[in-house]
């Protein structure tokens, strides 16, 4: 054990030595490739924690992207282990004028969403530490932990928090950008938990941002995703008990339509704070199609009145049943193997059957086409129907509310939040399917519209990257996002030289 860690750090010198020798050298000057990493390979602070290409933490972590899309290959990767390193990092990425990117758990799917070919990747995989402290009930987390690491360490203090619905989610962009959770309806979303964000700004000052001070970027950053800074440590509010009911349900086909209307008729009947919530999930690979129900109680009661009607329902088969959320969690992530060629779309409509028909019957139009079109290929496609409710943003509110701007969407009562998922086995097979995918989301989109179900919001977390979630925010909270963008970066770096994610500008 203490040979390996010793031969890590050895590796660790010996590459940044080798980028601090360019750091002198009259070529980085104009070589803006050269003089970022050399000038971040030769900080002091720094020294160990900038890796090159081909070293064996670069390659390391280029394996932990969630999509072989997102993985790309920075000129360099800058692994901070605290702030104070962040704090270098930034300082040195202004100076420089260094385009770079913000990764945390990286489960972001499309190219550019966290990783950068064209510059510095700024990867937060080491600072992933999770404390508690009893007393004021609130979790610190690094924005590099992952969900499944967050819910393990609460259990022994009977714990838990708003967090991810798979384990190896990452705590920093699933925070930031919202973060839909089995305890939304009781809580809102994950940012709608967050007591205090430290974030390192763009000149390298440490701002704690809370409903006391600089509420104004407190605010913003719920939801504010990389646009304002880089957040540091998260603290949250956490919630009582770990445990959770919860499984997967599966049914014929033909139930389709009564699988809908208990859907559709659960969603409208979900009262104030409910810890009940549901899924339903619509799935095609090479053995076909299938579909099935998520149901949670977010206290651990099983089978509670909420879920009579879907209890009701023959099913194929069932995995419900009670525990601690950090063992009912790893059950819903499955394997969720890394490296494969994922992309993530989303949109709204209304919470009506009519719109939950257009989409299942363009997946399976679609589907269709894409395994004609790669019938050698192995790829899946992944729907999920969820709602967004009112008292998930009246929660929201109640906290301080966020930027997300659902108020409008939600005015005349719960709507339906679609996800589609393409998950495919070779970049080849992807040039061939992901063209069909996309006709699939704008033909959703077209349906909708035509029925009058179409509702214009998009979530930023699920979104692909031409989606642009912010233009559906609303004019308030943008004003607010550029008032706090003009305040605490007003050399707009998280919007010039950032150049990943999604930009509210
Ligand atoms: C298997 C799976 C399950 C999921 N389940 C859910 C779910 O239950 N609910 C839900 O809402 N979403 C879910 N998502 C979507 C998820 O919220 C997003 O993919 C999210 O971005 C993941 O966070 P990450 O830290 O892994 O992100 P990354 O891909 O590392 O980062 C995404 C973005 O966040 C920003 N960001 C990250 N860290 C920081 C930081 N420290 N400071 C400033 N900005 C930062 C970056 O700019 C980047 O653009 C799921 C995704 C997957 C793949
Ligand atoms: C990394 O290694 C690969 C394979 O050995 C090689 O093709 C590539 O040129 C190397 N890249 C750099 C930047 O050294
Ligand atoms: C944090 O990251 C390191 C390096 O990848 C890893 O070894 C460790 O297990 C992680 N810790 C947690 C709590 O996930
Ligand atoms: C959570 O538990 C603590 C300690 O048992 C208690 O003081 C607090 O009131 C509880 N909070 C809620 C919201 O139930
Ligand atoms: C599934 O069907 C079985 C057999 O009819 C039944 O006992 C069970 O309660 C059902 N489970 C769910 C979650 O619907
Ligand atoms: C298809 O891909 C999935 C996910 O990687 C894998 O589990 C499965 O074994 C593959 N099937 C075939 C037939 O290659």
């Amino acid at each position: 054990m203490k040979i390996s860690v010793t031969a890590s750090i050895a590796v660790k010198i010996s590459v940044a030595a080798s980028l601090a020798t360019l750091a002198g050298a009259a070529v980085a000057a104009s070589n803006p490739h050269r003089a970022c990493c050399a000038a971040l390979a030769a900080d002091t602070q720094l020294h160990g924690k900038v890796f090159a290409p081909n070293s064996t933490q670069y390659d390391a972590q280029l394996d932990t992207y969630y999509s072989a899309n997102a993985a790309q290959h920075a000129w360099c990767m800058v692994l901070p282990e605290s702030t104070t390193d962040v704090q270098a990092t930034v300082k040195i990425l202004t100076k420089e004028q260094c385009p770079f990117g913000i990764k945390a758990g990286g489960h972001s799917a499309w190219k550019g969403s966290n990783g950068i070919a064209q510059g510095v990747t700024v990867d937060f995989g080491y600072m992933n530490a999770t404390s508690y402290d009893p007393e004021t009930g609130i979790v610190s987390i690094q924005p590099g932990a992952r969900w499944g690491s967050v819910y393990e360490f609460l259990n022994q203090y009977d714990v838990t928090v708003v967090g991810a619905r798979t384990s190896v989610v990452g705590v920093g962009g699933f925070t930031t950008g919202g973060g839909y959770s089995f305890h939304s309806n009781s809580h809102g979303f994950a940012c709608d938990m967050v007591v205090n964000w430290e974030i390192v700004l763009a000149d390298g000052t440490i701002v704690n941002a809370n409903s006391k001070k600089d509420a104004d970027l407190w605010k913003a950053q719920k939801g504010g995703s990389g646009n304002l800074g880089f957040v540091t440590r998260i603290d949250q509010q956490t919630v009582n008990g770990t445990q959770l009911w919860g499984g997967f349900t599966s049914y014929d086909l033909s139930e389709r339509d009564i699988v809908f209307d208990a859907y559709l008729a659960f969603v409208e009947a979900t009262v104030e704070n409910s810890p009940d919530q549901i899924i339903v999930a619509l799935y095609y690979d090479f053995t076909g199609f299938s579909i099935r129900s998520i149901m949670t109680n977010n206290q651990g009661i099983a089978n509670t009145p909420a879920f009579d009607v879907f209890l009701s329902l023959p099913n194929i088969s069932s995995t419900v049943t009670s525990g601690p959320e950090s063992e009912i969690i790893p059950q819903f992530t499955g394997p969720t193997p890394l490296g494969l060629y994922a992309n993530w779309f989303t949109g709204m409509a209304t919470n009506t059957l009519e719109a939950l028909t257009i989409i299942d019957e363009l997946h399976h139009e679609y589907a269709g086409k894409m395994q004609a079109a790669a019938p050698t290929s192995n790829f899946s496609t992944l729907i999920e129907f969820q709602p967004v409710t009112n008292t998930m943003v009246d929660n929201s509110d109640k906290r301080g509310g966020n930027v997300l701007g659902l108020e409008r969407v939600v005015a005349d009562g719960p709507v339906l939040m679609w996800l589609v998922s393409l998950t495919v086995d070779t970049e080849e097979n992807q040039e061939i399917i992901l063209p069909i995918a996309q006709e699939f989301v704008a033909a959703i989109n077209q349906q909708e519209q035509a029925a009058g179900h179409f509702i214009d919001w998009v979530y930023l977390n699920y979104a692909w990257g031409d989606e642009k979630p912010y233009s559906y925010y609303g004019q308030a909270n943008l004003d607010l996002l550029e008032t706090v963008s003009h305040k605490y970066d007003p050399k707009g770096v998280f919007q010039k030289l950032r150049q990943t994610g999604f930009k509210f500008s």
